[in-house]
């Protein structure tokens, strides 16, 4: 866990709840009236609701005042332009505050490469967003040993052009066999796999800003794994996908987060 104080605010655990392209626009509102119910003001935590794109106003509505915080799936780095379909980090900051970057279902299904990971987060950065990048390894990448190789590639591709890593930006690691799986990767790996991230972080940017960053675990994690997760000394929080859709356990899964401080 990095070290107290490291932030504007104070170093907090995060959780994110990423509804994917999940909900109709009745479902969210009403999702985010009983989260914002379930969790304002919950102390020693950061939580941010990742809801689809055009739900991202709502959302911005109806948390606005609240200790909840808004974040984006996906955007493009260009700010603006003829990208039909697109939508700019600039053009959605000021109705988010974090945005995800290199989700694994973003880099398979739409094929987006390493490159496109660093264009978005500096694109985040400067439009004012906080970026949180996830990078892992998928079954095959696991099997034949390549687990550190891959996060190692994923994260110093993501960064590259960086002089420093702004304290807004955090990681999760999210093994991709792992995700939607049901059951979440064992302690020891979810644990290897932070340490891994804070270990490229400390070679790359040193071990001051190493000790700041904060680096989540995802895949399968919900109200009964959370805190044993969220308790190992590298994991500073969670990403969380189809827990985040049911507000009693998204809610769980944020108070036993809140619970360990974070590692
Ligand atoms: P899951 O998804 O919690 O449903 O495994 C995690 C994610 O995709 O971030």
């Amino acid at each position: 866990m990095p070290a107290a104080g490291g932030g504007a605010g104070g170093w907090r655990p995060l959780v994110g709840g990423n509804w994917k392209m999940h909900t109709t626009r009745e479902e969210a509102r009403a999702l985010l009236g009983e989260l914002r119910s379930e969790l304002d003001g919950l102390a020693g935590i950061e939580i941010v609701i990742f809801p689809p794109a055009p739900w991202l106003a709502d959302a911005h509505d109806l948390l606005a005042g609240s200790t909840l915080r808004v974040g984006a799936q996906h955007a493009h780095w260009e700010r603006s332009g003829a990208f039909t379909g697109a939508v700019s980090a600039h053009q959605i900051a000021g109705i988010v505050d974090h945005v995800l970057v290199g989700h694994s279902e973003r880099r398979q299904l739409f094929h987006e490469c390493d490159r496109a990971t660093s264009r978005l987060l500096a694109a985040a950065l400067e439009a004012g967003l906080s970026p949180l990048l996830a990078v892992g390894e998928t079954a095959p990448e696991r099997d034949r040993g390549e687990t550190e190789a891959v996060i190692r590639r994923q994260l110093l591709a993501a960064v590259d052009g960086l002089e420093r890593l702004d304290g807004r930006v955090a990681v999760a690691y999210e093994p991709v066999w792992a995700i939607g799986a049901g059951e979440s990767a064992a302690p020891s790996e979810a644990e290897q796999g932070c340490a891994a991230v804070r270990r490229i972080v400390s070679e790359r940017f040193g071990a001051a800003t190493a000790a700041g960053v904060r680096v989540l675990y995802g895949g399968s994690v919900g109200a009964g794994n959370a805190r044993d997760l969220a308790s190992l000394p590298s994991v500073d929080g969670a990403l969380v996908g189809g827990a985040s859709l049911r507000a009693a356990e998204f809610a769980g899964i944020c108070r036993e987060v809140a619970a360990t401080g974070g590692g």
